[in-house]
């Protein structure tokens, strides 16, 4: 399996009796899952997505970035949390975190939209100065203010660049099938469209076109990512008591109920900091409500070994961790000896660099288990697309599962709009005015 949880390092924090007593509450959930009786049932597209989604459209989304990889330096990604966390996570953790600056035969990728920061925007803008671009407007709603709003910019970028009838050859829009914004003006400019499903909710459609056409843009193998995927659908079918998805997420919630606060996500390599993102989005909007849900965080070792690191081991006992434990590291690098040693880090060399960063992940586990800190180990075999594919779906199935044992609706998110309220008051949005008033009496204004 490309996924393998270990639960060597839990010790005494989690009993056989813990496990067996959730264990029914889990099989509940699954079950839930499956027979589409739970809530948030409208929002279940995911769960077979791997072996049941438009061929057509995937062949259509492999044709569009082989246009895209020939017409263009430079994709920009206009999309904000589900409709934009998936794809530059795969992207970083498949090609590399420089991958703008790698040497490649295909364009380098910047995002949009997922902030409303104007220093950031004019940024990229400038970047795209004198270069070839394409555009890749994502929105499910496709009225969401941030990215809506950077389309403006880019859309008349494009136009300005290429002319209006030229430009349909530089915008790929992907949003509703058949409703909204950006669809209606999609029609209406002629723009090639790709389809957020019904039923796929923004932090689940990474293997959608959501996701795909980015990724595929970026030279990865969108297929290895869907077959990966499709195992773990496949695997994750099983019985708990060989089913290491049910059985982290019953960690999970054991955790919670002994009172632990938070989940930290740790990998020992950089190129996964996107992937933290993405899974905090996905836990985060999924579990946190009704008051209730473990508050995700993430760190990178031994960076944050070096910030964090302190507070891990000493602070406040509210977390335990889970590890993604990648056994076999893109490239390696070996350390050659040094005659003089005159910083005496001979004892390091003669081997390739992976092993002295296994040994500082062996060592902070040991570390932080004995410092009341538990670890949940998740082996990553290796850094391939099957691998991701698989990942993302075992993500995305305990989540779930998780999200139902909490007790909650794992496909909702109704806090978000608050801000939005406010927000749109507060810029004095047509039917808005009542609320502007009272909240700038509040701001003191
Ligand atoms: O998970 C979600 O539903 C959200 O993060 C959305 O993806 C995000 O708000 C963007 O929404 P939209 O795709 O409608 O622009």
């Amino acid at each position: 399996m490309a996924v393998t949880l270990n639960t060597s390092y839990l010790g005494s924090f989690i009993t056989e009796e813990d496990m067996a007593g959730i264990k029914p509450q889990i099989e509940t959930a699954a079950k839930m899952l499956h027979d589409r009786n739970g809530l948030g049932s409208d929002f279940l597209g995911w769960l077979n997505l791997p072996t049941d989604y438009d061929k057509e459209e995937f062949a259509r989304i492999k044709a569009a970035a082989k246009k895209i990889q020939g017409n263009s330096e430079v994709l920009i990604v206009i999309g904000i949390g589900g409709s934009y966390l998936g794809a530059r996570a795969a992207i970083e953790f498949l090609k590399s975190p420089f991958y703008n600056n790698m040497k490649k035969n295909t364009p380098d990728i910047y995002y949009v939209g997922n902030n409303i920061n104007p220093t950031y925007l004019n940024e990229v803008i400038s970047i795209c100065e004198g270069r070839d671009i394409s555009v890749n407007v994502i929105s499910k709603s496709g009225t969401t203010t941030e990215p809506a709003l950077a389309f403006r910019v880019f859309k008349k970028l494009v136009e300005d660049k290429y002319g209006k009838e030229e430009a349909k050859n530089h915008i790929f829009a992907t949003t509703d099938k058949a409703k909204g914004t950006l669809k209606e003006l999609s029609d209406t400019e002629g723009y090639e469209t790709f389809v957020v499903p019904d039923d796929v909710g923004g932090r689940f459609s990474v293997l959608t076109a959501v996701g795909l056409l980015p990724i595929a843009v970026a030279g990865c193998d969108i297929d290895k990512l869907m077959e990966g995927a499709a195992k773990a659908q496949k695997d994750y079918t099983a019985d708990f008591d060989s089913n290491d998805c049910y059985k982290y997420a019953a960690i999970r919630n054991i955790f919670y109920r002994k009172g632990k606060a938070a989940e930290m996500l740790v990998a020992y390599d950089p190129a996964f900091a996107m992937m933290n993102e993405w899974y905090k989005q996905l836990f985060g909007e999924s579990e946190g409500k009704d008051n209730k849900g473990l508050l995700p965080t993430s760190v990178i070792f031994s960076t944050d070994l070096h910030s964090m690191g302190q507070y891990i081991q000493q602070g406040a006992r509210l977390m335990f961790e889970t590890v993604v434990d990648i056994k076999k590291p893109k490239q390696d690098f070996f350390l050659e000896k040094d005659e003089a040693n005159l910083d005496g880090l001979n004892f390091l060399c003669g081997q390739n660099m992976s092993v002295v960063n296994r040994k500082a992940q062996e060592g902070t586990i040991l570390a932080h288990t004995e410092g009341g800190v538990p670890q949940i180990l998740l082996e990553l075999a290796d850094c391939t697309e099957f691998s991701l594919g698989y990942l993302i779906y075992f993500f995305e199935k305990a989540c779930a599962v998780s999200g139902y044992t909490l007790g909650v609706n794992p496909f909702n998110q109704p806090g978000v709009e608050s801000y939005k309220k406010n927000m749109f008051a507060l810029l004095g949005k047509p039917g808005y005015e009542g609320a502007k008033a009272e909240l700038e009496k509040k701001l003191g204004y």
